[in-house]
């Protein structure tokens, strides 16, 4: 089964969004202002970025092929759906929330795996997610190594940070990780594309990405200006919060519609968030449960 990752083709959204992180300046570009209170019946110059941006996401089904820039029907009911995830207000708009929570970064891997999911229904039995028919590994103890194409940071400096993560998650479940080569789980640095179909996107946006078990690939960002201590920067992203996330997709999560999970897929720069919440822990015995 091939796992479903998200496609990073955000670059002209990028661009649009850009101006909100450029200087301290409120500027609002020309083409924000222009997709901000879009709404179905019109077209919006830029529009099918969003199309892309909610398609890479698992928001929205349909092919490339009608990825124009005309507000119909298909991005309304995605909107909706995407708005709904992240308990924003449904107004099948694109509103200046809505802005906002997409021009956050994030994980790369999509929310929605199965369009037959019923994501309303899912949702009142919890937060916590797994892929498409939740691919679990067959072993507790589990191997890993280092493997980078782009260097950002060595494996020393890298190791006490992975180990802590990897331990977040084995205190709470059977799992026991040690390294080992060759191993179950391959970790490093990447950039832009790097043969998985799923090419990084620069700095922001996408910071990293992983799959379901039992792949065992996980990718970050080497893009991204990485934080590897407790002195994390206004303009950094602590390197060990997202890998304890990338662990849960590769022991089987997905992405967690609670804010405080561990697994939320959206993490903003200069935040750390090194413990798994209560849907963590629930979401991983859940799923090894027998
Ligand atoms: C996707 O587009 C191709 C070509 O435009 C078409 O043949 C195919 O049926 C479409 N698939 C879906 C699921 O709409
Ligand atoms: C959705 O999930 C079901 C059950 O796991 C599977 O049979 C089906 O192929 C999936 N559909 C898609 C589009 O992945
Ligand atoms: C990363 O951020 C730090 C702190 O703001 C800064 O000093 C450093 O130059 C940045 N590194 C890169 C590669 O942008
Ligand atoms: C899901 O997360 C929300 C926000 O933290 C919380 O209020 C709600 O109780 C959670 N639902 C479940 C079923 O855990
Ligand atoms: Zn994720
Ligand atoms: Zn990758």
């Amino acid at each position: 089964m091939a796992p479903k990752l998200a496609i990073s083709a955000l670059l002209l959204l990028l661009v649009i969004i850009q101006a909100l992180f450029v200087k301290s300046e409120p500027q609002i570009s020309k083409s924000l202002g222009l997709l901000e209170g879009a709404r179905k019946g019109y077209t919006f110059e830029g529009l099918n970025q969003v199309k892309q941006y909610l398609k890479a996401f698992g928001y929205y089904s349909i092919n490339g092929s009608s990825l124009t820039d005309s507000f119909d029907d298909v991005l309304e009911s995605a909107l909706k759906s995407y708005q709904q995830h992240y308990r924003l207000k449904v107004t099948g708009r694109i509103d200046s929330n809505t802005l906002k929570k997409m021009s956050t970064p994030r994980c790369g891997v999509q929310d929605i795996f199965n369009d037959s999911n019923d994501d309303v229904k899912f949702s009142m039995i919890a937060n916590y997610s797994f892929f498409n028919g939740m691919p679990r590994w067959n072993k507790r103890q589990l191997t890993y190594m280092f493997r980078s194409s782009a260097f950002v940071i060595s494996d020393q400096q890298l190791r006490p940070i992975i180990t802590r993560a990897l331990n977040k998650w084995a205190v709470v479940s059977n799992f026991a990780f040690r390294e080992a080569n060759p191993s179950d789980i391959v970790m490093g640095f990447h950039r832009g594309f790097h043969g998985d179909n799923y090419p990084f996107d620069g700095p922001g946006n996408v910071l990293a990405h992983a799959f379901a078990p039992r792949d065992g690939r996980l990718h970050y960002d080497a893009d991204e200006n990485w934080s590897t201590n407790n002195a994390i920067r206004q303009n950094q992203f602590d390197l060990e919060s997202v890998a304890i996330h990338e662990i849960g997709h590769i022991l089987g999560l997905g992405h967690s519609q609670d804010p405080n999970a561990i697994m939320y897929a959206y993490i903003s720069p200069g935040n750390t968030k090194r413990n798994l919440g209560r849907d963590d822990i629930d979401g991983i015995r859940a799923l090894y449960s027998n």
